[in-house]
């Protein structure tokens, strides 16, 4: 019981922390390309078919991400979540990131090169 309300306590304190950090987004939250490989299953579908389409809702064009500098990532990547950048599916999915997912999946992305395998996640 002891152990169960300790669990707690930690997880309360990290949320706490973790909405300080959302506030003061800075230097802090420092960006780890391995743990994005396993963040991007989810982009993948879109971001990451050949010529960059996809058919639904209608048929438009998927920005390609690999190589991209990580900065202009996570600006994009934020933007959508905070509504400054509009495109439904891309808010919905920000939405969903912390800045830590947005860091490491930004550090992911900027160490592509045209010759990196296939992430393997997908
Ligand atoms: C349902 C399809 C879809 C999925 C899934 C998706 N995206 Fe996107 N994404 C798009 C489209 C379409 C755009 C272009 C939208 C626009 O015009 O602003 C875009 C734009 C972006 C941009 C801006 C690129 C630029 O050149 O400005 C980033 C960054 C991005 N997506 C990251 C991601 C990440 C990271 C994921 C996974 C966590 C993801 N996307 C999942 C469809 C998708």
């Amino acid at each position: 019981m002891k152990k169960f309300v300790g669990k707690h306590v930690v997880i309360a304190a990290l949320s706490c922390m973790a909405g300080l950090a959302a506030n003061a987004y800075a230097a802090d939250v420092v960006g780890n390309a391995k743990a994005g490989q396993g963040k991007v299953a989810m982009c993948i579908g879109c971001h990451g078919i050949p010529d960059y389409r996809t058919a639904y809702p209608e048929v438009y064009r998927v920005p390609i991400l690999g190589g991209q500098n990580a900065a202009y990532l996570i600006n994009a990547l934020q933007a959508y979540r905070k509504g400054d950048r509009h495109f439904a599916t891309m808010h919905a999915i920000a939405s969903s990131l912390s800045d830590q997912d947005i860091a490491d999946i930004a550090a992911y992305y900027a160490a592509q090169t045209p010759t990196s395998k296939n992430n393997p996640d997908k």
